[in-house]
């Protein structure tokens, strides 16, 4: 075996003395975390959101505890089942994966996640590294003829032991039997070398079960990986450097998007940000992850990443949530309904990581009313109205002995080891824990019956600075998993979000006494769901009323002459000098049109861009503002007339545009 010799791998200088919270207990001095890049045959759903809320969410948390932290993700273009969707749909493979690309790229802002970085391995810079990167393994690849079960759902081959019943176990569907002349990279070699790591390290891949699970794979002997597709079958693929009949296996071309997304083969930021990488997967890429990259890593001569962070499945109905199975929730749809905060709160609090999660609406609903609006936003509402009338509505001294300041500082410091050890549903335990705690302080401590006793002014003052203290640190707490909600409290509290941290003395002393506590609306109204029990279902304003005079009728006959189509919005933009119009471009399968649409007083453009609507197909065109309208876009009157509130029709399940309405 012909191995490349070692690179020196980079060193970051870690700073002396005394950092911010807690830095010196873990060596970790910036955090570097990714989440798959998605393959673009579907749109993003609650599988796809759920790791890159999560991912989000770790970083935040590290950059509370004063790290630098960055993450990156984006989107896997090539290979076989992206080049047959793009078929289906009777586009280019590259027109297609825009189009998908840019749903992902905007679903992320709008459920509060803010990606560093977005890379697509469609772009040159990935395509240089992917060159780049199999000239440096060249020594390991040799050419050879292998023929095995292909999945296509899983973009890699399926060894006997891994089919259930001769079918792929996630996907469902027999694979094909492929065979054919490719190259190979030598992974057998690296086999005892890869076993060895991971036992070295116990906490390379996270959490324990998925170790013993890869341990366990790697008792049987490791085939080469086959890394190139034939021109001749597949094209849609980074050209092999060596033999340009060849493209690159597209797990080949994706995990490499890890190191192409931060520069690499350039020495920065690349150096700056590697040694602190962690990736966060689902279960479903856990072999290519576990096995594949780090052999790749190790044959180019680059140090590998540090903890390999894996996840369990979002089911609906006790099957993992896939667009191959048909069972996606809309993610979108989602927080557009429930708010995007609550979502993510839902999302990080109910699945245990690493293991599975069956996924419910009424249990949602039921978070969002216990511990948001019940608990936290209780919680706020109080005390904020308990500052303005004891304490002038004014941040209070911080004199004397301040209650509960031991119990914060445990909580701050359980909630830290729970992130640490991607215990996140039992560190937002732990912070409700805390809210819980002011909650019954409250309670115990009667601020209105302190205020009676003019001898007890003191703890009084006391109570009300313990109160806001305990408010900041929630807000602190908070705010990975429900970022605008921690940035609105400290606003309240006073405090610069943009110093977001866990450094309690720190938080303290920004608590300035004598600063105006800014009261406002509730952080969580109440989500009252009627028709299911009670407290489940959004107060919507009553309907209009149906006209009593009588409405004409029309026969079947009549009303099948109406073409209504379900369509997907591919772009959206305000109509030059109307106040009302949009021009919205919809898809209804294999045809695109344009449709003017009264809707600019009622939803943003970039938040139609994805969405399915209905539309009337077989509207005769009319020109608005000068531009040629071809159909009409559904929407129901949430209310009517003066401050006329529209909402869009939309289909309850994903489905394909272009599907008819009936
Ligand atoms: N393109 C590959 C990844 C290449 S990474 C170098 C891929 N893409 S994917 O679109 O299928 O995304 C899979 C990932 O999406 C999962 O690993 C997980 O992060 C997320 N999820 C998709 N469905 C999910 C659930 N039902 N539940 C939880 N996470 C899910 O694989």
């Amino acid at each position: 075996m012909n191995n490349p010799p070692a690179r020196r791998e980079k060193t970051i200088e870690r700073p002396a003395g005394a950092g911010p919270f807690n830095l010196l207990k873990d060596p970790i001095m910036r955090f570097y975390a990714t989440t798959p890049i998605y393959y673009v045959n579907a749109r993003p759903h609650l599988g796809h959101a759920y790791t890159t809320i999560i991912t989000d969410a770790f970083t935040r948390f590290h950059r509370l505890t004063g790290r630098e932290a960055l993450f990156i993700t984006g989107t896997d273009e090539h290979g076989d089942k992206i080049a047959q969707v793009a078929e289906k749909h009777g586009q280019a493979p590259l027109q297609y994966a825009e189009r998908i690309s840019g749903l992902f790229r905007a679903a992320w802002p709008r459920l509060n996640a803010e990606p560093g970085g977005f890379i697509r391995t469609t772009e040159d810079r990935h395509k240089k590294a992917v060159t780049a990167f199999l000239d440096r393994v060249r020594g390991d690849i040799y050419f050879g003829r292998y023929g095995g079960h292909y999945c296509v759902g899983c973009e890699r081959f399926l060894t006997e032991k891994e089919l259930a019943d001769g079918l792929c176990p996630d996907h469902r569907t027999p694979p094909q039997f492929v065979e054919e002349e490719n190259y190979f990279f030598r992974m057998s070699a690296y086999q005892d070398w890869l076993i060895d790591h991971i036992k070295k390290n116990p906490d390379f891949i996270r959490p324990e079960r998925y170790r013993n699970e890869v341990l366990g794979l790697l008792k049987e002997p490791l085939e080469d990986l086959c890394i190139s597709r034939p021109k001749s079958r597949l094209d849609w693929g980074i050209d092999l450097p060596f033999d340009d009949k060849f493209v690159t296996y597209v797990w080949f071309d994706a995990l490499i998007s890890y190191i192409s997304a931060i520069g690499w083969p350039e020495d920065e930021p690349f150096g700056r940000w590697w040694p602190h990488a962690q990736h966060f997967i689902a279960k479903d890429i856990l072999k290519p992850h576990a096995i594949f990259w780090p052999i790749m890593l190790k044959s180019a001569g680059l140090p590998l990443y540090r903890h390999l962070n894996v996840h369990g499945y979002w089911q609906l109905g006790q099957a993992k949530m896939g667009k191959s199975v048909g069972n996606v929730v809309d993610a979108l749809g989602l927080s557009e309904t429930y708010g995007a905060e609550p979502f993510r709160y839902f999302l990080a609090r109910d699945m245990a990581f690493g293991l599975d999660s069956e996924f419910v609406e009424d249990a949602l609903v039921a978070r969002h009313n216990s511990d948001l609006a019940n608990d936290l936003g209780n919680l706020w509402q109080r005390s904020l109205a308990m500052v303005a009338r004891f304490g002038g509505g004014l941040i209070p001294e911080d004199g004397g002995e301040i209650p509960g300041r031991d119990l914060a500082a445990r909580l701050a410091e359980e909630y830290r080891a729970h992130f640490q050890s991607l215990a996140l549903h039992k560190a937002l335990a732990s912070a409700w824990e805390l809210i819980g705690a002011l909650n019954k302080f409250i309670d115990t401590e009667a601020p209105w019956a302190l205020a009676k006793d003019p001898a007890r002014a003191g703890r009084l003052a006391a109570v009300l600075r313990s109160l806001v203290e305990g408010l900041a640190l929630a807000g602190a707490l908070v705010w990975p998993v429900m970022p605008r909600t921690g940035e609105e409290m400290w606003r309240r509290l006073g405090l610069d979000p943009e110093g977001m941290s866990l450094d309690l003395a720190g938080l303290r002393q920004n608590l300035h006494p004598g600063r105006a506590v800014l009261a406002g609306p509730p952080l969580f109204p109440r989500v009252d769901f009627g028709g299911r029990p009670a407290e489940t279902k959004p107060a919507v304003p009553p309907a209009a009323p149906l006209k009593a005079e009588p409405v004409e009728t029309v026969t079947i006959d009549e009303f099948r002459r109406l073409d209504l189509r379900v369509a997907e919005v591919l772009s959206a933009e305000a109509v030059a000098k109307s106040d009302k119009l949009l021009k919205i471009r919809v898809g209804l399968g294999a045809e695109e049109r344009t449709i003017v649409a009264g809707l600019a007083r009622h939803c943003r453009p970039e938040d139609l861009v994805g969405r399915l609507v209905v539309v009337a197909a077989n509207l005769a065109p009319a020109k608005l503002m000068g531009i040629s309208s071809q159909g009409m876009i559904l929407a129901a009157a949430r209310k009517e007339g003066e401050g006329e509130e529209l909402t869009l029709i939309a289909p309850a399940l994903p489905i394909a545009p272009g599907s008819r309405v009936s």
